[in-house]
């Protein structure tokens, strides 16, 4: 694509940074250097840290770059039925029908899910961030290995009560019937697999095949349809500032 070309998702204000990212990274397209400096890809990971100010939209975006306060907890968190988890985990109201109605159908052809972690307060999020550092490292070497399979407190999507973790936390369960299910048919249910192999340098985070956003049928169909994380979607076509 020409320079010159129209894109709506062009922000004047961003000229610089986008210079500048172009020239730090000659292969990529205009389109994508301005996709990845929309998103925040040019500065740090938790640099530059925009406090989120809808957190209860379903569209709600929530990365490295973009925090929930400590204090959001969703107002309609409900129970998720008994045979998709055992443990009482929460997810939205609108996720949760979701979810189950997911589960039946898959069900009904011999594909099990459950949810093995959905809602995460702040504070619990502290503690699975934090689990990391018992191991025999230091505070450095484990924040970089912690910081690809953990979001920091208020930066999980586990706090929107909107994202669903599937099965099994290992990256062999890309492989199973019931991962290749969900990567087929989510989406027909409203949820996208969040953090894609091969976009771990824009999502921040490895492949997780069990990880899965809800963010209601039309969006999740489009999103899904256009092969783009929902961090490149959003910095495209939903962010306005
Ligand atoms: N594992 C995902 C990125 C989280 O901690 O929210
Ligand atoms: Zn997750």
């Amino acid at each position: 694509m020409q320079k010159s070309a129209y894109v709506p998702f062009f922000h004047v204000g961003r000229l610089e940074r986008y210079n500048s990212y172009q020239q730090k990274n000659p292969n990529l397209s205009w389109l994508d250097v301005i996709t990845h400096v929309n998103i925040g890809l040019d500065q740090a990971h938790y640099s530059n840290v925009q406090l989120i100010d809808n957190p209860s939209e379903l569209t709600v975006l929530v990365n490295k770059y973009r925090q929930l306060s400590d204090g959001y907890e969703p107002k309609d968190l409900e129970t998720i039925d008994q045979r998709f988890n055992p443990d009482g985990l929460k997810l939205r109201h609108y996720a949760r029908v979701a979810f189950e109605k997911m589960c039946e159908d898959a069900l009904a052809e011999g594909i099990s899910l459950k949810a093995v972690s959905a809602y995460r307060s702040f504070s619990y999020q502290q503690e699975v961030y934090n689990r990391y550092k018992t191991q025999d490292k230091t505070e450095e070497e484990y924040q970089a290995i912690r910081d690809k399979v953990s979001a920091r407190a208020g930066h999980s999507e586990h706090q929107t009560g909107l994202a669903v973790d599937i099965n099994d936390l290992e990256e062999s369960f890309a492989d199973t019937p019931e991962a290749k299910w969900l990567a087929d048919n989510a989406y027909k249910y409203g949820f996208i697999l969040r953090y894609p192999k091969g976009k771990e340098l824009i999502t921040g985070y490895n492949y997780e095949p069990w990880h899965f956003r809800y963010l209601g049928r039309k969006l999740a169909a489009d999103v899904s349809k256009s092969g783009l994380t929902y961090d490149e979607y959003y910095a495209r076509f939903l962010l306005s500032r």
